[in-house]
């Protein structure tokens, strides 16, 4: 009788370490991780930064092995050919590296304004973002609305002043434009050493010394002097007289005018740590890097329908933000990238999944070591990892160890160009709807059917989707189709608390109501107008332009 009593009690007290250390294994894990985005306005030099990242953090060997895979500003054409090489952008969707022992991982955004969306949605996915500004250009339109989306989520922004060795506008302007049109404190880091031809290198404000560089052919700079005294002759015979008292001018006024670093501030997304420099060039980029890893946040809690989840809960739990089809024409599969934000994820273990009510098993996912891909074991708080799948999983889907969550801010936005569906070739109906069907669970487009004679509705925030697919729907579903235009510029989503009066309007303005995925009833609004005149017409009736009603971001 004892000896039962004792063996259970030592069970017991096995089972309470074994748990222990899961737990305290996770919480190493967690403070180990740098999850984050680099984002720009098109051009300012995502690709550049992101992939001295990668050969500082020893995950690529040459320059160029990133730029391969960047889409293109504004050639539909360019597009194409990238979406050709599917097989390489899946893997720079996240770009893992293990850099002293800090797991980073990057997540990749689309460069392109046509593709907002997926970034936005990217950006549910990060600790934190690296946002460049062009030196010359200042704050552009994209970088903007990306700071909007940052601003809602309170994500910690740091910015990085790119291609100073061009001819750009003056840093203390440049500074006050950034607060002026982001809205945040810039807390400068560093400070260029001269600019244009005569951009020499950067100062430390932190540490107090200055590193001046020269370009070398693989791709990183060589440092030709690193010094904290002001006095080294070295310093002005590189530099210059002139360029150097300009230098401490400029410095002394920033450290008068500008806040001085908080990392509370940095970390509620109210103060951003900015730094100069040259992505070309490498100038000033190992001060972000550094610096960037000591002070950027690792994973924090998560939002869900029914409360926090902390990264540290002993419960595995993570959400699909991204889903990538057809990765090989041929066999017609599916990659969804999944964030982890609680607990421990295991190969093969059967995971729930919360909208469907239903378990799934992993039994190749798979892990993003610099630009190559590797099936996984485990995966952490904060990593992201692609998981092989047949059309189960959607974005915004939560898979959780049996708890009923729904990790919310994964929207989708209003579209504001909306073209009907049109056939070419009736013998390939099928394939047609089911190449619409999974391009829209991509999160390419919205799709929208109106019950009238079964119209398919595409709607999107950009023209450029269009062409992708009606280029996809031909070369992976071997169907063809045209888009016809309708005249509508807004598609609101439309609940109400009153169903009696959420059927009236469905009745009373049928042909501009049309239904998503999830059978939940839109309206089309043929101008900004109209829209108000049918909100006032329908108090009762509430109008949505993120299909997240109940969860507000
Ligand atoms: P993006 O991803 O934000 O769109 O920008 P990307 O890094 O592709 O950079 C856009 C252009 O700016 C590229 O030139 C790139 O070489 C250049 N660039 C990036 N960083 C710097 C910098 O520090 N200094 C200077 N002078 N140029 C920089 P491109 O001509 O469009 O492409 P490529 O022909 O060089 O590949």
């Amino acid at each position: 009788m004892f000896k039962v009593h004792f063996k259970s009690v030592a069970k017991v007290i096995l089972f309470l370490r074994a748990v222990k250390v899961d737990i305290m294994d996770i919480k190493k894990e967690i403070n180990r991780r740098r999850t984050f985005a680099i984002i720009s306005h098109p051009d300012a030099g995502k690709t550049t930064l992101t992939e001295k990242f990668l050969l500082l953090g020893g995950a690529i060997q040459v320059a160029g092995a990133v730029k391969n895979n960047k889409i293109r500003k504004t050639a539909t054409s360019d597009f194409i050919e990238i979406e050709k090489q599917r097989g390489i952008s899946v893997a720079t969707s996240v770009m893992t590296l293990d850099y002293k022992g800090v797991m980073i991982n990057i997540l990749d955004t689309p460069g392109h304004k046509d593709f907002a969306e997926d970034t936005y949605r990217t950006l549910t996915a990060v600790d934190s973002v690296i946002l460049v500004v062009d030196s010359a250009k200042g704050v552009e339109e994209q970088t903007r609305k990306l700071m909007e989306v940052c601003r809602m989520r309170a994500t910690p922004v740091m910015i990085f002043i790119n291609k100073m060795d061009r001819v750009g506008k003056d840093p203390l302007d440049l500074l006050e434009e950034l607060e002026d049109e982001l809205k945040i404190a810039a807390c400068p880091f560093t400070w260029p050493v001269g600019s244009g031809d005569r951009f020499k290198g950067v100062y430390n404000l932190e540490a107090g010394n200055i590193q001046l560089y020269r370009p070398n052919k693989t791709g990183l700079s060589e440092a030709i002097l690193d010094t904290a005294s002001k006095e080294d002759q070295r310093l002005k015979s590189i530099v210059g007289e002139d360029n150097l008292s300009k230098l401490w001018e400029e410095v002394a006024l920033a450290k008068d005018l500008f806040e001085p670093f908080n990392k509370d501030l940095y970390r509620e997304g109210y103060l951003a740590p900015v730094f100069f420099g040259s992505a070309l060039n490498n100038f000033g980029i190992p001060e972000l890097f550094e610096t960037f890893i000591n002070i950027a946040p690792y994973p924090s809690e998560t939002k869900t329908n029914n409360g926090l989840v902390r990264p540290g809960d002993p419960e595995f739990s993570g959400f699909v933000f991204k889903i990538h089809a057809n990765l090989n024409p041929n066999h017609r599969n599916r990659m969804a990238f999944l964030r982890v934000c609680s607990g421990k994820f295991e190969r093969n273990k059967m995971y729930y999944h919360t909208r469907m009510s239903k378990k799934i098993r992993f039994s190749a996912p798979a892990s993003f070591m610099g630009n190559s891909k590797s099936t996984v074991e485990e995966a952490f708080p904060g990593d992201v990892i692609g998981l092989y799948d047949n059309g189960t999983l959607k974005i915004g889907d939560t898979l959780t160890e049996g708890k009923e969550i729904q990790f919310t801010g994964i929207p989708s936005f209003s579209p504001e160009i909306l073209k009907e569906v049109i056939n070419k070739d009736p013998l390939k109906t099928k394939q047609l709807e089911k190449g619409v069907r999974q391009l829209t669970d991509e999160g390419l487009a919205q799709l929208f059917t109106q019950q009238q004679g079964n119209k398919k509705i595409i709607g999107t925030v950009g023209e450029l989707q269009f062409d992708v697919i009606k280029f996809r729907l031909e070369h992976e579903y071997g169907a063809r189709c045209d888009f016809k235009t309708l005249p509508y510029v807004k598609a609101c989503w439309l609940t109400s608390s009153n169903k009696q009066k959420l059927d009236e309007i469905i009745k009373r303005r049928e042909s501009t109501i049309a239904f998503d995925k999830s059978d939940i009833p839109v309206y089309l609004a043929e101008s900004e107008w109209m829209l108000k005149i049918v909100k006032e017409a329908h108090p009762e009736v509430e109008f949505h332009t993120t299909s997240e009603f109940s969860n507000a971001v």
